[in-house]
């Protein structure tokens, strides 16, 4: 065995002894150690690289190593690397500002900005403010939604599994069917369903029966709906153009707050600045994390609208972590403002997302097990079915997903392997955000990569396309 092969057998040794399971590095048959990163790329201790197509859930929009923001870290390094979040620097204080600016410019909304380290903690705040301003516990959120695993975040995550092993929440939100087209909730068509799904979350408002208001004061139990803009977990499910726009009149009528969840879309993942703005509302509180910082050190944060966060209503104390608003994540955050200033990378995101999506239909011609292929910027969903191109195909997903880790694909007679990542309600889509630097040439050999993986696994022809609905 080589010193590498060695080292990799003791390292995994030791793991499976002194590491809890309690995180996700085991969903992998054989937990997988990788040693370096550049690019688009991971590479294992024997140097094999790994096209990563899904950029640590989308925290490294801005790829691997980017030169730009590990100057900044290691400048902040030498000069200011610890400060407690009790004392000001200049890099809070631009990056709430530079947030709170690009606010104005997406929504033409005045408020201000608040800082947390984990996605999970800055929910956690949301949901507090919330609570202050309206008194009230209760929330809408949709199936299919992942907003976190703390305690208050599980409450508004929709998957049981999650809370089921830590006793009752009792403050469990409301699940909304969200408008997942290709498998709609009401077995509905969207060509034909003049938005059923919206008229069906109307209904809980007609009589006080229906358990949500109290149809004698106009007052609704419900303070705030949480929203993924683009299910990120659920499966990258993006919802038809109107849905949005419908919900939040529904909402407004009855006083309820929208909550936009923009960790995982945020940040031009779906070609403009913060996913809702493709479909043409405003939030009152809009929460951020992972690539805030392209996944240096953590920081995450919420803004809220001025009347939700002024110090009359959010006065000091009112939340705090020992490490938040950290000046290592507050500099590399910076830096990445700086660097999505660059005015052509949206064009540059959407024609990649573009390439790539008509790359994967090339495949779903090709493998009637492809059931749905979409893609929004640069967040593409790959539906992996059984034959019929419906039936959720759970267990093929895995299979490759599996073999992408193994580094046994070919490129040009050099070794490679693939980093994908399955979300989606039955576990069976891939959700895919590469670097918004992926060059043509990374697109291809993606194509390259997952035709191998489909073709190593299915025997099928291409079908008659199925109806989308
Ligand atoms: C939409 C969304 N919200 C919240 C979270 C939780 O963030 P974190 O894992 O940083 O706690 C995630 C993480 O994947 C997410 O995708």
């Amino acid at each position: 065995m080589t010193t590498v092969g060695k080292l990799e057998k003791i390292l995994l040794k030791e793991e499976s002894r002194y590491c809890s399971y309690g995180d996700t590095a085991h969903y992998l048959r054989k937990p997988k150690i990788f040693s370096e990163c550049d690019g688009s790329f991971l590479y294992d201790y024997s140097g094999i690289p790994y096209l990563d197509l899904q950029m640590w859930y989308s925290a490294v929009n801005l790829g691997y190593k980017n030169k730009r923001v590990n100057n900044a870290v290691r400048n902040q390094i030498d000069r200011l690397p610890q400060l407690a979040s009790q004392y000001l620097h200049r890099e809070k204080i631009e990056l709430s500002a530079g947030l709170s600016r690009q606010m104005q410019k997406s929504f033409q909304a005045k408020g201000r900005i608040h800082f947390n380290v984990g996605g999970s903690q800055a929910i956690e705040d949301s949901i507090k403010i919330i609570r202050k301003t309206t008194g009230k516990t209760q929330f809408f959120a949709f199936q299919g939604s992942y907003h976190g695993r703390t305690i208050g975040a599980s409450e508004i995550t929709s998957s049981y599994r999650y809370r089921k092993p830590y006793g009752h929440f009792s403050n469990r939100a409301q699940f909304i069917p969200y408008p997942y087209c290709f498998r709609c909730h009401y077995g509905k068509r969207f060509d034909s369903c003049k938005y059923y799904c919206v008229a069906q979350f109307e209904r809980l408002f007609e009589t006080e029966y229906n358990s949500v208001l109290d149809t004698k004061t106009g007052e609704c139990e419900f303070a705030a709906f949480y929203i993924e803009p683009i299910q990120g977990t659920g499966g990258y499910v993006i919802p038809p153009p109107d849905y949005f726009r419908k919900i939040k009149k529904i909402l407004d009528r009855f006083k309820i707050y929208l909550v936009d969840d923009e960790i995982q879309m945020g940040f031009y993942r779906t070609g403009r600045f913060w996913g809702l703005e493709h479909f043409g509302i405003e939030p009152d509180i809009l929460v951020f994390g992972k690539s805030l910082t392209n996944g240096m050190n953590p920081l995450s944060g919420f803004w809220a609208k001025e009347e939700l966060v002024k110090p009359e209503v959010f006065p000091p104390g009112s939340a705090h972590s020992t490490f938040s608003s950290n000046p290592m994540g507050t500099t590399a955050g910076l830096e990445v403002m700086n660097i999505l200033q660059d005015k052509t990378l949206a064009n540059r995101i959407n024609s990649s997302g573009k390439k790539f999506v008509s790359m994967v239909k090339k495949l779903q011609r090709k493998y009637r097990e492809i059931g749905d292929v979409a893609g929004i910027g640069l967040a593409i969903r790959i539906e992996v079915c059984e034959k019929d191109g419906i039936t959720p195909n759970r267990q093929l997903a895995d299979e490759i997903f599996q073999a992408g880790l193994d580094g046994g694909l070919e490129y040009k007679g050099k070794k490679y392997g693939l980093v994908l990542d399955i979300g989606g309600y039955f576990k069976n889509v891939f959700t895919l955000s590469p670097s918004f630097y992926i060059t043509d040439e990374e697109i291809g050999m993606a194509y390259k990569f997952l035709d191998q993986l489909f073709s190593r696994f299915t025997a099928s022809k291409r079908r008659p396309l199925q109806k989308y609905n």
